[in-house]
């Protein structure tokens, strides 16, 4: 999709070339003396349309307008939730025929920068369609959208990074949704290496030799039941001063979960090619960071394999011995997940990273505790589940802090090992949680289930690209955080080529 910001008052949106305009206009509405809110009047005064969120009046050619097709859409309070539905609405709007060039004037709103991002956030989602093995299916007819603002300069930061980030969602969407035969650990890696093509990131795939050298026992245990071969894949960007401690972001990357031995039901198995949407929002971050450059290094870590069951898989009760030295027995090889992610946080450690951010569709349970809406978010440390959570809020990529009390580790204990990789069925978000805690040290750590937001089930089942907002947001906000300390340090090279503009989004 190509994005335009565009400077727009209501009288200029009037005279647009376009062949659909789309005009959000929220309750605090004041008409001025233009066309559209003549237009805007005469429908409310009629008592034809209101501003609640999501309403829409279609007009065609309304006098003293250049589009062919107007739509008025009612953006409600103008918060994000009035916002999102009333852009929801539009999606459909925007795939019918005939539409290649659409305007959406958002000069009637307040929050600029918020109403840009949820415009860009929405029209990249409509627009997103999955072809690999469905070469028929049918592409959009649109192809440019004009995001219309009274003040483009306010609103520029926002708009960047929203397109930045609608990129790097979209090739998460896309690796997420690949089958597992079209996204297998090797594809995962040729396509973390095809991000290195960009001057900044780095890309390292160690394969199976080297991570039994490194001693990952965990990671090799899973993935000795498949074919395929696993890779452990290193992406590096740097933005800032090589001395700068790196953010790691852990990317859980079960290209097909299966269970293993402790096989899962039939019922909805097919899902499980999505197990890999952690690693698919790493990649999508790096997509990402390519496009903004903020001044920050970030280390990303992909655990890559299948979970399969196989004559060489392991067993229940098999004890394995993890890189960190502690020994796991494996009583369900179906909670195989942490241990991929386990090896890979005591890997993250070379990094001496400022924040380790592990992101998995860890377990079935928070699936039950916050459904679809929410990820869940655990953190060892107050000021980086509170960073966390604001970037969720921003983003409108929302996730919720749970607990990581001592006693809900009770569970882990083991007869035969240093720990179980099962608790009992209560809490299992939390014990999966409490089981990576093991292995992070005293590292500044966040984890993010996002088992029940990964992917939507039904009719629109599908990849949806979260967590990469969410991610974005916080290393921005990291990278302006970082910036103060930096000035006042000595300096000793050239500054960056790229200033972070968009670091400052608002
Ligand atoms: N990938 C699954 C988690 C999952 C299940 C995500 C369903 C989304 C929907 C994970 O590997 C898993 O199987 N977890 C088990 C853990 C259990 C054996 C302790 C689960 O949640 O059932
Ligand atoms: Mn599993
Ligand atoms: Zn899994």
């Amino acid at each position: 999709m190509n994005f335009e910001l565009k400077a727009l008052s209501l009288s200029s949106a009037a005279v647009a070339k376009c062949d659909l305009l789309v005009l959000l206009v929220p309750q605090a509405f004041e008409p001025a003396q233009d066309p559209l809110s003549a237009l805007v009047e005469a429908a409310v005064r009629h008592g034809d349309w209101s501003h609640a969120a999501g309403k829409q009046l279609h007009c065609y050619r309304p006098a003293g307008v250049q589009a062919r097709r107007v739509l008025l859409v009612g953006a409600g309070s103008g918060s994000q939730r009035d916002l999102r539905t009333a852009l929801g609405s539009v999606s459909a709007v925007l795939k019918a025929e005939g539409v290649q060039h659409a305007v959406l004037c958002l000069s009637a709103l307040d929050d600029a920068p918020a109403a840009v991002r949820a415009s860009v956030h929405s029209v990249a989602d409509a627009s997103y369609v999955y072809t690999l093995t469905k070469p028929q299916a049918k592409a959009l007819g649109l192809q440019k959208v004009t995001v219309g603002v009274a003040d483009k300069h306010a609103a520029t930061p926002a708009f960047e990074q929203a397109v930045a980030v609608a990129l790097g969602q979209g090739l998460a969407k896309e690796w997420g949704n690949r089958p597992a035969n079209h996204a297998t650990p090797t594809l995962l890696a040729q396509a973390a290496k095809d991000l290195a093509k960009d001057a900044d990131i780095d890309c390292k795939v160690h394969g199976p030799k080297e991570v039994a050298k490194l001693g990952m026992g965990a990671f090799l245990a899973v993935a000795q039941g498949s074919k395929e071969p696993l890779q452990f894949i290193e992406l590096s960007y740097q933005g800032a001063a090589k001395s700068q401690a790196p953010v790691v972001l852990v990317g859980k990357g079960i290209t097909f979960d299966t269970g293993g031995i402790s096989l899962k039901p039939a019922a909805a198995m097919d899902e499980m090619k999505f197990d890999m949407c952690g690693a698919a929002s790493v990649l999508g971050v790096f997509r990402s960071l390519a496009e903004l450059k903020p001044a920050i290094n970030v280390v990303g870590l992909i655990p890559a394999c299948e979970n399969m069951p196989d004559g060489g898989a392991i067993k229940p009760g098999d004890v394995v011995t993890s890189m960190s030295g502690q020994t796991i027995e494996i009583l369900n090889t179906d909670a195989e997940g942490r241990l991929v992610l386990c090896d890979t946080l005591t890997y993250a450690e070379r990094f001496k990273p400022s924040a380790v951010v592990d992101i998995a569709t860890l377990t079935g349970a928070c699936v039950i505790a916050l459904g679809g809406v929410r990820s869940g978010m655990y953190a060892n440390e107050d000021s980086l589940g509170q960073a966390l959570l604001h970037a969720g809020e921003k983003s409108q990529d929302l996730c919720w802090q749970m607990p990581l009390d001592d006693d809900y580790a009770e569970g882990l204990k083991s007869n035969f090992a240093d720990v179980g990789n099962v608790a009992g069925r209560a809490g299992g978000s939390i014990t999966a949680a409490k089981f990576l805690q093991r292995f992070v040290g005293t590292m500044r750590w966040a984890h993010l289930d996002i088992a029940g937001t990964a992917w939507k089930e039904g009719a629109s089942k599908g990849a949806t690209g979260r967590p990469v907002p969410l991610l974005v947001q916080y290393l921005l906000d990291s990278a302006a955080a970082a910036k103060p300390v930096k000035t006042t340090t000595k300096p000793k090279s050239a500054p960056r080529k790229a200033p972070a503009k968009t670091a400052k989004a608002e």
